[in-house]
């Protein structure tokens, strides 16, 4: 029967099996290469004398590795664990993004290792806890795998344990950044494990359940707005996509208090709205999309709001000093007697009507209420970000890597295009070109929930606009890079967790754009 079937399913069911203790991987700085490590990566520029013992240029050439950028060769050793060499590239041109790249390189050739040490290269302009860092998170973010539903894991083992071998001074940076590195893969697996985990499994209500349980330990206060709480709140864009459904909507409310060493809250230095999509399933509603392949991938249409909520998780270990509110806005949008029809009209929150002309343009309906709210908050945020995997327009214009970002204050697009460079979750802008809004203009209500045919990435954009009421905003169209279809320097395929590490990293170095109005 099909409800047992569920229902034993749903029990058995780990929605984040990577913040779980057994899937932690052990991480440490060492002077020596410890006993127990099953291989030794070591890294080689293309452009230098080879320092690594043991090795040297002629016999790295006769073996076809030339040490360019994401190369690696094997080489067995009889007196200790295999060497990796580990290619660079022209070394004067190493940054973080490459050094990410190359222990993402490392990590997929020891892909069977359990236990694995890297040695520590000559970063050369990078600091060291930078360098560490990205080590740390192009390791552990390669190995990264959704392992729930596969009886045979065997061949790719979870890590248990990364060591940096680093014969430098400055260990403590080392050790700083490598910890740093931690937390922002930690936060992105967890972000991974929720867009990979099946709809039907992971719904609004046991989302909402999720981030109650991690609330504590992650000094965050969670409220959760069931559909009588929206209801009077009156938010009809988040109830008029939940009504096909069967399962009932949440909005998941976070907030982030910068506190001190004794747990008072102290005078943040900016504060931040995020309001994140969480389409748990989108079916396209009444307007069915195809029975394909994008279709199929939909249960990961909730991965703006996975994001949010996995970045939220980092902000106390790092000591944020950021005040950060979040509005994740959960539901499926499903087709049924009594789902949304095309022509209807929804009131969101605030009063604005909106005239449903594709029910697939759901996204748009549920972020509209949350950027609402996030405007009335007292005191009034110095920016709205928002994320969601929002157009498929988008991902054909700027393809898989990088999501679109667009806004209406441009120092605020800046700090966004910045962190997206700093973690490699990078960002393209397009141009909120006003002239596209009469394209949103309806014959019935205030406005029709999709533009033309073309641009749809900034007729949606220009739609959420709508209801910042003139904030700083910015609006990150995540849906290309939400997933990867083949493992990708460290890119796993399957979800990719984007922008759970540009948020960390734009939440913990924010500076407010502009005196707002409080
Ligand atoms: N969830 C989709 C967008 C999407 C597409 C995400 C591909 C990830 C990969 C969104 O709700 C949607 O269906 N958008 C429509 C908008 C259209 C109806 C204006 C689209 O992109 O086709
Ligand atoms: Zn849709
Ligand atoms: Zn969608």
């Amino acid at each position: 029967m099909l409800t047992s079937f569920h229902s034993r399913a749903q029990a058995e069911f780990h929605p984040a099996p990577s913040i779980e203790p057994p899937e932690e991987t052990k991480l440490a700085v060492a002077a020596t290469v410890p006993t127990d490590a099953g291989c030794v990566g070591t890294f080689v520029g293309a452009d230098e004398e080879v320092k690594a013992p043991g090795l040297d240029r002629a016999f790295l050439k006769a073996a076809g590795f030339e040490g360019k950028a994401g190369q690696t060769l094997l080489i067995p050793r009889s007196g200790g664990p295999p060497l990796v060499a580990v290619g660079v590239g022209a070394r004067a041109q190493l940054d973080a993004g490459k050094l990410r790249d190359a222990a993402a390189a490392f990590a997929r050739t020891v892909g069977q290792q359990k236990r694995v040490a890297l040695q520590v290269p000559d970063t050369g302009s990078v600091p060291a806890d930078l360098a560490a860092q990205a080590l740390t998170e192009g390791v552990l973010l390669a190995r990264y795998r959704y392992r729930p539903y596969k009886r045979n894991s065997e061949q790719e083992p979870p890590l248990e344990s990364l060591t940096l071998v680093s014969g430098s001074k400055n260990t403590e940076d080392v050790e700083q950044g490598m910890m740093r590195g931690g937390i922002h893969s930690r936060a992105t697996a967890f972000a991974r494990d929720l867009a990979n985990s099946p709809a039907t499994l992971l719904t609004a209500a046991r989302l909402a359940e999720v981030a109650e349980s991690l609330a504590k330990r992650c000094g965050l206060e969670v409220e959760i707005f069931d559909g009588e709480a929206l209801a009077r709140l009156g938010c009809g864009g988040l109830l008029g996509v939940n009504a096909g459904s069967a399962e009932p909507p949440r909005m998941i409310k976070l907030t982030y208090t910068p506190r001190g060493s004794k747990g008072e809250a102290i005078q943040p230095l900016g504060r931040v709205s995020l309001v994140g999509k969480g389409i748990m399933f989108d079916s396209g509603g009444l307007g069915l999309k195809p029975n394909d392949l994008v279709h199929a991938t939909m249960k990961g249409d909730m991965s703006g709001a996975g994001a949010i909520l996995a970045a939220m998780t980092a902000l106390k270990p790092l000591g944020c000093r950021t005040a950060v509110t979040a509005y994740l806005m959960c539901t499926d949008n499903m087709p049924s007697g009594t789902a949304m029809k095309l022509g209807d009209v929804l009131t969101v929150r605030g009063g604005k009507t909106v005239e449903v002309i594709n029910t697939d343009a759901e996204g748009r309906l549920v972020m509209s209420d949350g950027l609402v709210l996030a405007t009335e908050q007292s005191p009034r945020p110095d920016a709205i970000v928002d994320v969601a995997t929002l157009t498929g327009a988008c991902q054909r214009a700027l393809g898989l890597l990088s999501a679109g970002v667009m806004g209406n204050e441009q120092p605020l697009v800046e700090q966004v295009k910045d962190s997206g460079e700093r973690t490699g979750d990078t960002v393209w802008q397009l141009p909120l070109d006003r002239r596209l809004r009469q394209e949103l203009e309806s014959e019935v209500a205030d406005m029709k929930n999709v533009g033309g045919d073309n641009a749809g990435a900034i007729t949606a954009a220009l739609f959420l606009e709508e209801f910042v009421d003139g904030l700083p905003w910015a609006h990150i169209d995540m849906a290309g890079t939400a997933r990867a279809e083949r493992d990708n320097a460290w890119r796993s395929k399957g979800a990719t967790g984007y922008g759970t590490r540009l948020l960390i990293d734009f939440l913990v170095g924010f500076k407010p754009t502009r005196e707002t109005r409080h």
